[in-house]
């Protein structure tokens, strides 16, 4: 059975058992009006530390805490009751040890209710992912374009456009499979590369700015809204403007206030007669 038509909410071992027979369909929410519209559709939800950026409009994801993203995590999975829901362990929360990111890890499962998380490595935080899935986290790997890596990399530059860095980004994911990640999100990477990928794991890839040909694809749910401003990235497409929506309603009411349209008696308490 696909598991977008099943009734219970998606689980990992389902979302791992994907790959190969359904794609699996992801978006980024952070609040729960927008994960409530988002659960049907999807198979996957992430509260990705892109709220930084979207969300608070801050200059890149780093400074996200452990405490903003868990209070954001509950909301999704309170609002939702389909999707799996994973959420992203921000920058510093999981780096400096194995220890260190089971507990921050263990701190936003336990908080939220969320069925698992994501981080950002390859080949160098494979340990950290052995030890959480070892412990009962399963874990969703990123590789390729890494926000959190933006000092290292220099910006959001794509990766992995010659051989040998290719190789690198083939081992990371090589890796993160081996040490039980459920799945592996490619972001910016070279189309062939995210190809070659795909066919080298046995678990699930989730590309953003990868390949037709991976196993699932994710976006931020703002850029296919049309909630990002005007610029959307490459690999994003407005698959509806709810920004004109929003817009329009907002000029609509502020124009009723102005003229004394808005509220009508309707909206007040205490005058019609009660039937
Ligand atoms: O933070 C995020 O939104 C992500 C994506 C994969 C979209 O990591």
């Amino acid at each position: 059975m696909s598991v977008h038509n099943q009734t219970q909410r998606v689980t990992v071992p389902q979302l791992m058992a994907c790959k190969g027979s359904q794609k699996i369909a992801a978006l980024t929410a952070y609040i729960a009006p927008i994960a409530r519209l988002l659960d049907e559709s999807l198979d996957l939800i992430l509260i990705g530390d892109s709220t930084a950026m979207v969300g608070y409009a801050l200059p890149d994801t780093l400074s996200i805490s452990v405490a903003t993203m868990t209070g954001h995590a509950a909301a999704v999975v309170r609002a939702t009751e389909h999707a799996c829901v994973i959420v992203d362990m921000p920058f510093g929360s999981y780096q400096q040890s194995p220890a260190q990111a089971f507990a921050n890890a263990a701190s936003m499962v336990a908080g939220s209710g969320v069925a698992g998380v994501k981080l950002e490595g390859g080949v160098a935080l494979s340990d950290t992912t052995r030890f959480l899935v070892d412990r009962g986290i399963p874990v969703l790997a990123h590789v390729g374009l890494m926000p959190q890596y933006m000092n290292v990399m220099g910006g959001f530059k794509a990766q992995g456009m010659d051989e040998s860095a290719a190789q690198r980004i083939l081992q990371d994911a090589q890796a993160q499979e081996a040490a039980g990640a459920f799945g592996v999100v490619l972001e910016g990477i070279s189309e062939p590369l995210a190809r070659r990928i795909t066919e080298a794991l046995k678990i699930p890839t989730i590309g953003i700015g990868a390949s037709p040909q991976c196993d699932g694809q994710i976006l931020v749910t703002e850029d296919i809204l049309g909630l990002s401003g005007d610029r959307i990235p490459k690999f994003a497409y407005r698959f509806g403007d709810a920004g004109q929506v929003i817009r329009e309603a907002a000029q609509q009411y502020a124009k009723a206030v102005r003229e004394g349209t808005f509220p009508t008696l309707d909206q007040c308490f205490g005058v019609h007669p009660k039937k």
